[in-house]
């Protein structure tokens, strides 16, 4: 699967012959003026809640991909009222088999208004089981109990993108602590170093991943990986 980092929470997953874009903030993120989105192709984009650092760039990709948007009802009857055909409305508890695989939506503790201060419903991560792979998506979060619902319904997941800058979410070691209780060994660093809030130590945020026996990758922005 191959993996792509834009910056801050968005990535652009490739699953099977479809792109799907996390989250993205993009024009805004000053660490990623190399990133055109002009040349960024999705067929799918997932939006965990509606903070500007995870919308900023939506309504523009979606009208020039034709992108569908999936995210909670309040974020799709949003983008639907600025006239973006193309949306799934999906909310906590709920999944859906797409082209590119199953999504299901799992709970996240934040927060989740629009910057004109229209409500974006409850914020939201995403399960994803796509090929031979099952990964997660935390959105922004706290640290919190219903992780562990995740490890009880699947066998294993693969790698698990995850908020490490502590401040607004969880830091490394809240993330640690969620890895073992969703079983996976690999955490993919997001929402970090985008602000001077959630500047993050590297080596410190290094050493208590490997002391906890996890790996920890923090890509470049504008840097691809096969997972
Ligand atoms: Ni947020
Ligand atoms: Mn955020």
């Amino acid at each position: 699967m191959e993996v792509t980092y834009y910056g801050h929470s968005c990535f652009l997953i490739e699953m099977g012959d479809y792109k799907v874009l996390f989250d993205p903030f993009i024009t805004p993120n000053e660490l990623a003026k190399e990133i055109d989105i002009e040349k960024i192709e999705a067929d799918y984009i997932l939006i965990s809640h509606a903070h500007q650092d995870h919308t900023a760039d939506v309504e523009a990709i979606a009208r020039r991909t034709g992108a569908t948007i999936v995210s909670n009802w309040e974020i799709t009857q949003y983008y639907a009222g600025k006239g973006i055909e193309k949306v799934h409305p999906m909310n906590i508890g709920g999944k859906w088999s797409f082209e590119f695989g199953i999504v299901k939506v799992v709970s996240a503790v934040h927060s989740s208004s629009f910057p004109d201060g229209t409500y974006g419903g409850n914020p939201q991560g995403f399960l994803i089981e796509s090929g031979d792979k099952t990964f997660y998506y935390s959105g922004d979060t706290a640290l919190h109990t219903d992780m562990k619902l995740v490890g009880q319904l699947y066998n294993k997941i693969d790698f698990a993108f995850m908020c490490i800058g502590d401040n607004f979410t969880m830091d490394i070691a809240d993330a640690v602590i969620a890895a073992n209780w969703i079983n996976t060994g690999k955490i993919i660093g997001m929402h970090y170093n985008t602000f001077p809030y959630i500047e993050i130590d590297p080596v410190e945020t290094d050493l208590m991943a490997r002391n906890n026996d996890k790996e920890l990758i923090l890509l470049q922005i504008g840097q691809t990986i096969n997972l």
